[in-house]
């Protein structure tokens, strides 16, 4: 499988991205020990979701896989990467964050993703792209359904 170099460099941001997501719900998994099987459910989706890219990569012996608007993908994966890494941060080093604004930063974060059309297929993927695009994207918006549910049982509710 000979990959073009920036083809390569795009699977690598997916598959970092995902990483960087989950790192970011095992963080809210230990810090808020009592929404750790949500927090802990979402990271483990987020490494599957990794997965399922690097598969796409293992699996195209004909290299037939192709991504389209790479510099557009780039620039998104990048920008979502930064947001990713800030937040972390900010989360590693404040421990009086109220869950609120966990759930209420989680849900930005996906919602981002998803204005954003990051796991959206393009004209001219090809088809093994467009499979796994698909079903990234419907998860990606089952996430935000789940998060927004999440977020809501604290409504009304002072920050705790
Ligand atoms: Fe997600």
């Amino acid at each position: 499988m000979e990959l073009s170099s920036d083809q390569k460099e795009l699977v690598e941001l997916f598959v970092q991205q995902e990483f960087l997501i989950s790192i970011l719900y095992k963080l809210f998994a230990r810090r808020y020990p009592e929404h750790k099987v949500f927090w802990t459910k979402m990271a483990k989706e987020e490494l599957m979701h990794a997965s399922l890219i690097k598969r796409l990569i293992e699996s195209d012996s004909q290299n037939k896989i192709k991504f389209t608007q790479g510099e557009l993908r780039k620039n998104a994966l990048t920008s979502s990467m930064k947001f990713l890494e800030t937040t972390i941060n900010e989360f590693k080093n404040d421990e009086t964050i109220p869950i609120t604004q966990a759930a209420r930063v989680a849900l930005q974060l996906e919602k981002g993703l998803w204005e954003k059309k990051v796991f959206q297929f393009f004209e001219g993927d090809s088809d093994e792209v467009r499979r796994v695009l698909d079903s990234l994207n419907s998860e990606q918006g089952l996430h935000i359904i789940q998060i927004d549910n999440f977020g809501l049982q604290f409504m009304g509710k002072s920050a705790v």
